[in-house]
């Protein structure tokens, strides 16, 4: 039996294909949500879009520190664990809900399987690098995205027997939603039409808990919006929303609108004529679709885009991001997806047959 371990927005999304992929196969599986994210617009509404079928655990975890919030979900975790004996458990991505739930099933000797192993940013202030390196190392299959990945992880010491290049699941997802997203009305909704806007994202702890960084990033996009013209919206993480309140800033007319669900969301990125983001997964879904992107960090752990092309790292000075966005919006869309061919979640799920 395989406990699929997951907790937040991105985790749905991208584990969604294996979760199918399971059920195809007829694998016995159950899923353990943490509730690391718990508001309908971050979870609920992912299960009911992509027609997941329901957790049979939440932990309702909820936000906190770093340490109480993954404190809690380890205990959590293990006292399940304990009483399912699962044979395998699965985690993705590099969350505190990943790191919890990797520790706690290698603790237990119970065979750790993490999807998108290998990603490194090289920066240990970011917490979602800590939870890589952790979870990479306590894992017995390792679900590399792309041979870069790989390589990342042997030139740590893992053994190569213990990795598969799979290819990234949200190539996977991508696919299986794309065609849906464009039957929807979000663009119409919003008042925007297609290629005539920018889509930003941002809700990264080192970008927007720090006022003079989540300053510069609103100042580049709106510099940006007044040369091209082109209007900005940015669907506003509720982490992202609070620190505008807090630290009192000033959006101007950038459009702040909800989390959107999948599709929605799908649709606009496919639209826009650029990407503005500090989020991993919309760097790679942006290099999938075809949308330039502009990253708003300064470092990234996802090099296969920007040697493909589709992104540049701009970090949040205001001039530097105007000064990529031009550069960006130069480009004609035409690279190659490195993430794979929409079957990872086949090669992942397979192993478990
Ligand atoms: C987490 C991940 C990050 C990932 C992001 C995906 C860690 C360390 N960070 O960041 O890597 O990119 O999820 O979106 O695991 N909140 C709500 N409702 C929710 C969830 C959060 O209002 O459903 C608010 C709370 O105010 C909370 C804040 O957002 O304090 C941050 O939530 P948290 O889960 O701690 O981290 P994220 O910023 O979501
Ligand atoms: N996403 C979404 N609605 C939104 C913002 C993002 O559905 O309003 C999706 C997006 O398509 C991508 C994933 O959420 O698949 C990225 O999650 P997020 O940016 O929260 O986290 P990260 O990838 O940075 O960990």
């Amino acid at each position: 039996m395989i406990c699929i371990i997951l907790g937040t927005r991105p985790e749905i999304i991208k584990m969604a294909p294996v979760v199918r992929e399971c059920q195809r196969l007829e694998l016995e599986f159950m899923i353990l949500h943490t509730g690391q994210h718990y508001s309908y617009n971050m979870d609920r509404v992912f299960f009911e879009q992509l027609r997941l079928p329901g957790a049979k655990y939440n932990l309702e975890t909820g936000s906190g520190s770093h340490g109480g919030q993954t404190g809690r979900m380890l205990a959590g975790i293990e006292r399940i664990l304990l009483a399912e004996k699962p044979d395998a458990v699965l985690v993705q991505g590099d969350t505190n809900t990943v790191l919890a739930g990797s520790l706690a099933a290698a603790k237990l000797g119970i065979a750790v399987g993490h999807v998108e192993a290998g990603l490194r940013s090289y920066d240990r202030r970011m917490p979602e690098e800590i939870n890589r390196v952790v979870s990479d190392h306590v894992s017995d299959h390792l679900f590399a995205p792309t041979e870069k990945s790989r390589g990342i992880l042997l030139g740590e010491g893992i053994p190569d027997g213990k990795i598969l290049v799979t290819g990234n699941t949200i190539v996977d997802a991508v696919q299986q939603n794309l065609r849906l997203a464009e039957d929807n009305d979000a663009l119409a909704a919003h008042g925007l039409v297609g290629k005539g806007f920018l889509r930003k994202t941002a809700h990264r702890q080192e970008n927007v808990d720090d006022p003079s960084r989540f300053r510069g990033l609103l100042d580049g996009i709106l510099q940006l919006s007044r040369e091209t013209g082109l209007p900005a919206v940015y669907p506003i993480h509720p982490r992202s929303r609070k620190r505008i309140e807090e630290f009192g800033l000033d959006a101007g007319d950038i459009k702040l609108i909800e989390p959107l669900d999948y599709f929605e969301f799908l649709q606009l990125e496919s639209s826009a004529r650029l990407v503005l983001t500090d989020s991993g997964g919309v760097q790679e879904e942006a290099c999938i679709t075809g949308v330039p992107c502009v990253t708003l960090r300064d470092n990234t752990e996802r090099p296969e885009t920007l040697d493909a092309g589709s992104n540049m790292l701009a970090g949040t000075d205001p001039g530097k991001i105007v000064e990529c966005a031009r550069l960006m919006l130069s480009r004609k869309g035409k690279w190659s997806n490195p993430f794979g061919d929409g079957k990872a979640a086949e090669r992942i799920a397979g192993i478990y047959t």
